[in-house]
């Protein structure tokens, strides 16, 4: 905890009316207990990357200890609980989207390579000369770069969804977009740098009146509320592990099975065949014929650990908690004289960015940082965004269930504090 919580008193963090205490919670995280520059850790960069609990941590230790082997060629004891335990985690990860079955999904090894799947699998294979691919202006460079790859190669072009000061998707103009052309969308569930929570559900139905499939990039929605993708009816969506508590080099790409079956592989190799001759071979059926080579077992079973933790949370109660966070926090930082918030969307979740007048946002980040308080300046991978709002980047605080409104007020201790050094 921060010693900072006078403010803060006036709201009740421990097992409050929803039954949720996050002082217990964070008991979970060791992390969470260090001390950085003398102070006690403020981790405000969760939308980079979250925190891991005990448990997970305790998962892959199990895994390491007693259970590893390569998975689905062994015969033997080890390959075949780790077989087990790896093919489980697709299961929680179909619960978890509520997908209609698991081989609809695929491990990955986190969103870029989900999206980076989708562009080589699906869209070199239906995406072609003059066709177009709508992005919105939002994106993460991950659901640019891959398409703009594609559009070059192809001769197709990219088209942009606006959106207004508020950081809010222009849906009429969205839809003013489509043309007999259009061959496909990719657009982001919740905004890294704006925390702006995208109409997605509307603009899939759109695209689907114009008969154009939609891959949705979830990376910074998985981790901070309950993702239906029946009732989305995205034909993809995309997310990574370590942005919900698990581990680093894991992702999810969720697909449609109609779409997934008429896509070529992506990666030849090991695991993703029926058989193999020199003059043909049989691919294998998904998920597998998108699971080339040796995956990443440990990480998967980690990634089934964190979905066990947060579903043990409850989904609600971390929504709950961290609009809550995102609330006060708007409210104490949007009072602050000389303090900008960038992304002032009606649907946020999560992320508050913001410039200080006068101070560059790498100054900010680092005087916050001797204050113990982690939070990320830059582009935010995003630079569209930046050039929108013209700023050359932004300091950013992203919360996680395990923030409490105690670790705001130290937030905005910590932005004083930098004025007074920079602006006096
Ligand atoms: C919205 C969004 N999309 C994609 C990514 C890329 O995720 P990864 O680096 O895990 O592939 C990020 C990471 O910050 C993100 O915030």
């Amino acid at each position: 905890m921060t010693g900072s919580t006078t403010t803060a008193a006036r709201h009740t963090e421990r097992a409050d009316d929803r039954g949720f205490d996050v002082e217990r919670i964070r008991e979970d995280f060791p992390i969470l207990k260090l001390r950085v520059n003398g102070k006690p850790l403020v981790f405000l960069d969760n939308a980079a990357s979250s925190q891991m609990p005990q448990q997970v941590i305790d998962r892959y230790v199990r895994y390491r200890s007693s259970e590893h082997a390569n998975i689905h060629r062994g015969v033997h004891y080890l390959s075949e609980v780790a077989t087990r335990e790896y093919e489980a985690v697709r299961g929680r990860v179909r619960a978890m989207l509520n997908a209609k079955e698991e081989r609809e999904i695929i491990y990955t090894s986190g969103t870029t390579d989900s999206i980076n799947l989708v562009m080589h699998a699906y869209g070199r294979k239906f995406i072609g000369a003059g066709d177009e691919i709508i992005v919105s202006v939002l994106e993460h460079h991950s659901n640019i770069v891959p398409w703009q790859m594609l559009a070059e190669e192809k001769g197709a072009r990219l088209r942009v969804i606006p959106c207004n000061d508020a950081g809010e998707l222009l849906v009429d103009e969205y839809e003013k977009l489509f043309s007999p052309r259009t061959k496909f969308v990719g657009v982001m569930h919740v905004s890294n740098a704006l925390g702006t929570v995208n109409p997605v559900k509307e603009m899939i139905a759109i695209a689907h009146r114009h008969g154009v499939p939609v891959l949705i990039d979830g990376a910074q929605s998985a981790p901070h509320f309950a993702v239906d993708v029946q009732d989305l009816d995205c034909d993809f969506y995309a997310f990574s592990g370590h942005k919900m508590c698990g581990p680093t080099g894991v992702g999810i790409l969720y697909g449609k099975a109609q779409h997934l079956e008429a896509m070529q592989p992506y990666k030849g190799g090991g695991d993703m065949i029926l058989s193999v001759t020199f003059e043909k071979t049989v691919y294998a059926p998904i998920p597998q014929k998108f699971e080339a080579g040796t995956p990443p077992i440990e990480e998967v079973i980690g990634l089934g650990a964190a979905i066990d933790y947060l579903n043990a949370v409850g989904i609600g109660q971390i929504k709950a908690h961290e609009d809550e966070l995102l609330r006060y926090a708007t409210g104490r930082v949007g009072e602050m004289k000389g303090v900008r918030i960038i992304g002032t969307a009606k649907e946020k979740s999560a992320v508050l960015s913001f410039e200080v007048e006068g101070v560059h946002p790498h100054d900010v980040g680092t005087l916050l940082n001797e204050e113990g308080v982690a939070v990320r300046t830059g582009h935010h991978c995003a630079q569209p965004v930046m050039q929108r709002f013209k700023v050359p980047a932004t300091a950013r605080a992203s919360f996680a269930f395990y923030n409490t409104l105690g670790e705001v007020d130290a937030l905005v201790a910590a932005i004083a504090k930098v004025q007074r050094v920079f602006v006096g």
